[in-house]
């Protein structure tokens, strides 16, 4: 299916409306994201701390509905919808539209059109070598479009993102988990081979889960990757996001019973 192009508008006219009362516009856009990734790790303490940090009198005067808790609720709703009707990558569209993107770092995403045609090109269908389960990496991941691009054709692969923007990382995270991937998400370095965090995201015919491994996961998850253990990561080729290679010995999901993170856990009576 192709993309059609990307309106996000509406989703940045409410963060807008957040950051006019007195938030700087990073702020409000981590926020955000830190709140989609709460919520759908039922993290109820970093949810609340995160919305009480708006309840003050100026917010408080507002309309019901109008309050800043309710707009990130809005935004992540049309952010639902958008994501339903283009089967896309909408936050990261909302990301480079909200002006999150630097310079400094290269953050200027790949055209969902590009994406579609590269991951033509790379033919991420290729069947996988000794029957293995083929992995797809990006290790330098943006928003994570490109390992959702090549989702829609290889939907049963596992895919590793790494970026080292912290915010670039999580927004992967929740891109692989709304778009029910299985998936590694690293906030680290690639080419220094740091990680400072990362997270697992699970297919479910329930809707993606998301969780943040912990600090043991995030070496043993390091060791797999750079070839610490017996079955490295290797990739075929060295250039192209979105590339297809054997899978790496990663520790499984150890996902808790139940923890079923549907889109709609981001909901406006938190
Ligand atoms: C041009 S964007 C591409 C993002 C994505 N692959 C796409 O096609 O839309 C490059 C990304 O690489 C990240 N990046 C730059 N240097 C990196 C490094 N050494 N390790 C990990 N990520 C890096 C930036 O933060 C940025 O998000």
């Amino acid at each position: 299916m192709s993309s059609p192009q990307i309106e996000c508008d509406g989703i940045v006219a409410m963060l807008d409306q957040i950051r006019q009362r007195g938030h700087s516009d990073h702020t409000v856009f981590e926020d955000w994201v830190d709140l989609m990734l709460y919520a759908l790790q039922r993290r109820d303490d970093p949810y609340r701390d995160i919305v009480d940090r708006y309840r003050d009198r100026a917010d408080m005067d507002q309309p019901d509905g109008q309050r800043s808790g309710d707009l990130f609720s809005k935004a992540f709703g049309q952010l639902q919808d958008r994501m339903a009707a283009t089967d896309a990558d909408v936050l990261g569209s909302v990301y480079e539209e909200y002006g999150m993107g630097s310079d400094a770092f290269g953050q200027h995403f790949t055209l969902h059109s590009v994406c579609e045609m590269l991951v033509e090109l790379t033919d991420v269908v290729d069947e996988s070598r000794d029957n293995q389960r083929p992995t797809i990496t990006d290790p330098a991941c943006g928003s994570g479009r490109m390992l959702l691009m090549a989702g829609r054709k290889q939907p049963e692969a596992l895919f590793v993102g790494q970026d080292k923007d912290p915010l670039c990382a999580k927004m992967t995270a929740l891109n692989c988990c709304f778009f029910n991937l299985d998936a590694y998400v690293i906030q680290g370095d690639s080419l220094t081979v740091e990680y400072q965090r990362a997270w697992r995201t699970s297919f479910s015919s329930l809707g993606g889960t998301v969780r943040e491994l912990d600090e043991d996961e995030v070496a043993a998850l390091r060791d797999a990757m750079t070839g610490a253990e017996e079955t490295p990561p290797r990739s075929d080729t060295d250039d192209a996001a979105g590339q297809s290679e054997s899978s790496p010995s990663i520790p499984p999901s150890t996902l808790p019973d139940g923890e079923q993170a549907s889109l709609l856990a981001f909901d406006g009576d938190r």
